[in-house]
């Protein structure tokens, strides 16, 4: 049985002037147990509102939604019971208390009595690696200390599913590997993880599938490997230190080549003939760095949301 089971889940909103705008259209989709799906879009897509609709906050306006077999209308304390939500937002921690004065202050809200409260909250703060700034007041934390302590917050309660919204938005590279190592232990734990990410790296390394989703519909939902087979992207060539001519040679083969002023290029050979013949012109000219890389999410992500901007 599939831990999230989304069917046919439609949510409006009336805007301003009487205007209907479709916020999720139809989105059907399940996710297993363990599994992290991540969540691909421009702004506006939806995204957010999916998030709000499957930890109960926003009631949609039509279709199902079940979390951990429960369902999000009919069920939302069930629900509630089994999730952990963390928001890309600094909100709802206080600044003035500590990290373990704001959880136990959580737990405590959780139903959860002084003591076991005390013991998750010291847990928590030991597995998220925070012990050693439990004391300190979370106004001095940085924004990657204080997104863990949302994290702590959401796993106090030892939730079945995690829905992250943009959690990683704003952390500074270090903090952000640190934050998907976690995600990583907790799913291989068998938490179930929805991540909407704008980083597609963050995506493809850590979602066993993504969903790519505009105008509050999936448009792709699948593998990295799945996605990219049904694209054809070509593979990026780059090199540095190219001439001009060698430059302009490249750019004459099938495909497509830019090379700026410094002798920097970036190509896509549109077939196996033209990237061998591109790379012996690169060798010839002695050009440096030549690297030569798989198409990834990025381009699944430009190829299937660019084409669908253009067919608007
Ligand atoms: N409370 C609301 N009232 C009116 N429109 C909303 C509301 N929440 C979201 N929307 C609209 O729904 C669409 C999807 O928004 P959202 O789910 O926040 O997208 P995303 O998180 O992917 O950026 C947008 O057009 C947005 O303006
Ligand atoms: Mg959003």
């Amino acid at each position: 049985m599939a831990v999230i089971d989304v069917r046919d889940l439609t949510r409006t909103f009336r805007a301003r002037r009487g205007r209907e705008v479709t916020a999720l259209d139809q989105v059907t989709f399940q996710v297993e147990q363990g599994e992290a799906l991540g969540l691909l879009g421009p702004n506006g897509a939806g995204k957010t509102t999916l998030s709000r609709v499957l930890t109960t906050l926003l009631v949609p306006t039509s279709g199902t939604a079940r979390v951990a077999g429960f369902d999000v209308v009919r069920q939302p304390r069930e629900v509630r019971r089994r999730i952990g939500l963390v928001l890309g937002g600094d909100r709802g921690l206080y600044g003035r208390l500590t990290a373990r004065q704001n959880l136990r202050y959580w737990a405590a809200l959780q139903g959860l009595d002084t003591r076991a409260a005390r013991r998750r909250t010291d847990d928590i703060l030991e597995v998220l690696g925070l012990s050693g700034r439990a004391d300190d007041r979370v106004e001095t934390f940085s924004r990657g200390m204080v997104q863990r302590v949302h994290l702590a917050r959401a796993l106090l309660g030892e939730p079945d599913v995690l829905i992250l919204d943009e959690p990683t938005n704003g952390m500074d590279p270090h903090a952000g590997a640190g934050f998907r190592e976690l995600i990583r232990t907790l799913t291989s734990g068998g938490t179930t993880v929805i991540l909407t990410t704008h980083d597609m790296q963050e995506a493809q390394a850590l979602c066993s599938r993504v969903a790519l989703i505009d105008h509050g519909r999936i448009l792709r939902i699948g593998s990295t490997a799945e996605l990219l087979a049904g694209i054809q992207a070509p593979r990026a060539l780059t090199a540095q230190g190219v001439p001009a001519e060698t430059a302009a040679r490249i750019a004459a083969l099938p495909g497509s080549a830019v090379t700026d002023t410094a002798g920097n290029l970036t190509a896509h050979p549109a077939d196996e003939d033209s990237l061998s013949q591109a790379l012996l012109l690169l060798a010839h000219a002695r050009a440096v760095s030549i690297s030569v890389t798989a198409p990834s999410l990025t381009e699944v992500y430009r190829t299937i949301i660019e084409d669908r901007e253009f067919a608007l």
